[in-house]
């Protein structure tokens, strides 16, 4: 691993794209600060240039792309490293693209817990930008496979360090208010901000749309249609069940959970959607989830792949 590292870090340099796992997703790594790097990312994702990208920094280098307020400072001794980005006012003259926050006078910062991010962006010596490592709409990449099927041609080396232990994207919160504001639940949950911050804004920001560009409705979508909430077979369909006690009469069952413990069906999630992916059956039917910890970014994520696609 340690010569693989240095490989990647040695693309990244040379402003080329490569697959790394963190403790969430795989991420679709770029130099942040080389634009070009950058643009290829929303080439190789067909993400939308509005969609601004999250850049990835060891702990003690965040100061140096955003300004910190007391409370931002507070968030990320607490919670860094691990699976929340902070938005916060950028930083002018650091050096970061300016397409990676898509013209937003603010960035999301991240640093990763996971040792081979740490490692790699260490060996890089770059802040790195990435989104999750999958085209733009589709379920996010937990294992490096995942990753080589969807985007294996536009990436120079992928990283493989095993199933993302997290499984769901980070949490997103919105510092740049007077009132933090959730834009994206994820590792990190609700009830643990809330502890550390006290009210909290929920989904959309006042300050528009732009500001949240990533909330699209549809969004982390398999190719089936998917049924929340069922408590009733379809026989057609497969079903991605939780807790002991299942309906009857689905064509295939995948367990998120068996003893609804929701960081396993967290970290299930996005393997399984893809598993159940498949022509044969009509749907995926998903049993409900209860709303609170992960579950709420769960459930997020199930509501943006049953939405309507554009
Ligand atoms: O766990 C994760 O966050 C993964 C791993 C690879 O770190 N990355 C990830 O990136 O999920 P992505 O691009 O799929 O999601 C980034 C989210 C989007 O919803 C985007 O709109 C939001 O962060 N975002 C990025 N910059 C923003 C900004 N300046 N203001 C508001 N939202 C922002
Ligand atoms: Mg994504």
């Amino acid at each position: 691993m340690p010569e693989a590292v240095a490989r990647a870090a040695e693309f990244l340099r040379s402003g080329a794209l490569v697959g790394f796992p963190t403790e969430t997703v795989y991420g679709l790594g770029a130099d942040a600060t080389n634009e070009r790097a950058v643009a290829a990312i929303f080439a190789a994702k067909g993400r939308p240039h509005f969609n601004p990208l999250i850049v990835h920094i060891p702990v003690e280098e965040a100061e140096a792309f955003a300004e910190f307020d007391a409370r931002a400072r507070r968030i990320a001794a607490q919670f860094w490293p691990g699976p929340l980005t902070l938005v916060l006012p950028r930083r002018a003259g650091a050096g970061l693209s300016l397409l990676a926050s898509a013209g937003l006078d603010t960035v999301a910062l991240r640093a990763p817990a996971h040792p081979v991010a740490q490692k790699l962006m260490c060996a890089t010596g770059r802040p790195i930008a990435a989104p999750s490592a999958n085209r733009s709409g589709r379920v996010s990449p937990t294992e490096a496979a995942h990753v080589a099927a969807e985007l294996g041609d536009a990436i120079a080396l992928i990283l493989d360090a095993g199933r993302a232990p997290v499984g769901l994207e980070s949490t997103v919160l919105d510092l740049t208010g007077e009132v933090p504001a959730l834009l994206r639940p994820g590792g990190i949950t609700l009830e643990q901000l809330q502890a550390s911050l006290g009210a909290i804004a929920i989904g959309k920001v006042a300050a528009g749309p732009a500001r949240s560009p990533g909330m699209l409705a549809s969004h982390y979508a398999p190719s089936l249609p998917l049924r929340l909430n069922v408590t009733e077979a379809h026989p057609e369909e497969a079903l991605l069940a939780f807790g002991p006690n299942i309906p009857a009469g689905f064509a295939e069952v995948l367990w998120l959970s068996h003893s609804a413990d929701l960081a396993e069906a967290a970290a299930n999630l996005f393997a399984m959607l893809r598993r159940l992916d498949r022509p044969e059956f009509s749907g995926i039917a998903v049993m409900p989830i209860p709303n609170h910890g992960l579950g709420r970014a769960i459930n997020d994520r199930l509501h943006r792949a049953a939405a309507p696609r554009p």
